[in-house]
């Protein structure tokens, strides 16, 4: 099956005018278009044969649920349910508002002033709070994950690999993640917790703020997982100079390698930041 026979029956089964591709991400094809008189993006995953198509759909689902679930300005609004296509190629899909601006990935160098890393932080942090208040944790916060929309916002997106604390059923040895920005408790096997986002959100606060990772990411396969897993995580105002002292204070406690030393989720982050921010 075509891509374009693929493009037009997502089009007709989410009601998507003028729809065309738009990027393809780890997971997902994204599409363009217009729904309801919006910008509308639609997400469109394949779904396997075999033993693992009822996960993939599952995960899709959550997804959607999630998304539509969550209230706030921080994580990205849900358009439509998700809805499988059957055609040749089995697909689930969904839309979501079109997000303008461009992923973090796009935004990492040159170093950001500090007025620009306390906006991630807040608006971030926001967001995650707005999902840890659902019980649910993040878990994929990596720069293609988070937007910075025209107006200067931050938004969470793909909270695809996200767990639900109580649902429990997903999981598995399944360790998710990107290079870079998983937590210490990603290595160890243990379960993700929401103080497991607040460390990845101080790992992208790091890295816009002096330009390097807090752990390398080395060149080969598992060296940064054992670096992850072993080594201490420098002071930020000893990597950066003149960075104040209450901003280091919060990317340290956010990347402090116990979770129980960190903030140990959103509402405690976006507190902690409102309470120091100048
Ligand atoms: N709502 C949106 N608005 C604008 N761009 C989006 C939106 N959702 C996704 N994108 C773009 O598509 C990319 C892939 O989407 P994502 O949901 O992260 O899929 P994957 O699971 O494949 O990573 C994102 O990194 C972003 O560039
Ligand atoms: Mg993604």
């Amino acid at each position: 099956m075509s891509i374009d026979a693929l493009v037009a029956e997502v089009a007709d089964s989410l009601g998507l005018e003028n729809a065309q591709p738009l990027t393809q991400g780890g997971q997902k094809l994204v599409l363009t278009g217009v729904l309801a008189g919006t910008r509308a993006v639609a997400k469109v995953i394949l779904i396997p044969e075999g033993d693992s198509s009822d996960e993939v759909i599952t995960r899709a689902e959550r997804e959607v649920e999630l998304l539509g679930a969550v209230d706030s300005p921080h994580v990205v609004k849900v358009l439509t349910d998700a809805v499988e296509i059957g055609g040749a190629r089995p697909a689930i899909c969904w839309a979501e508002e079109q997000l303008s601006g461009e992923d973090l990935g796009q935004l990492l160098d040159p170093c950001w002033s500090e007025e620009d890393v306390w906006s991630l932080l807040t608006d971030v942090a926001g967001g995650l709070y707005a999902c840890h208040e659902l019980a649910v944790v993040h878990r994929d916060l990596s720069p293609g994950n988070v937007r910075r929309t025209d107006d200067g916002t931050f938004v969470l997106m793909d909270p695809g690999l996200a767990r639900h604390l109580e649902k429990t059923a997903l999981t598995g040895v399944f360790q998710p993640g990107t290079p870079g920005f998983m937590s210490p408790e990603h290595v160890l096997g243990g379960s993700p917790l929401p103080a497991s986002d607040v460390f990845v959100l101080g790992v992208l606060a790091f890295r816009v703020l002096t330009g390097r990772l807090p752990i390398a990411v080395g060149a080969g396969g598992d060296e940064y997982l054992t670096r992850l897993r072993d080594d201490v995580i420098p002071d930020v105002s000893t990597v950066g100079t003149g960075i104040s002292v209450g901003l280091a204070e919060i990317i340290n406690t956010c990347l402090e390698k116990q979770p129980a030393r960190r903030y140990l989720d959103g509402e405690e982050l976006v507190a902690e930041i409102g309470r120091v921010r100048p």
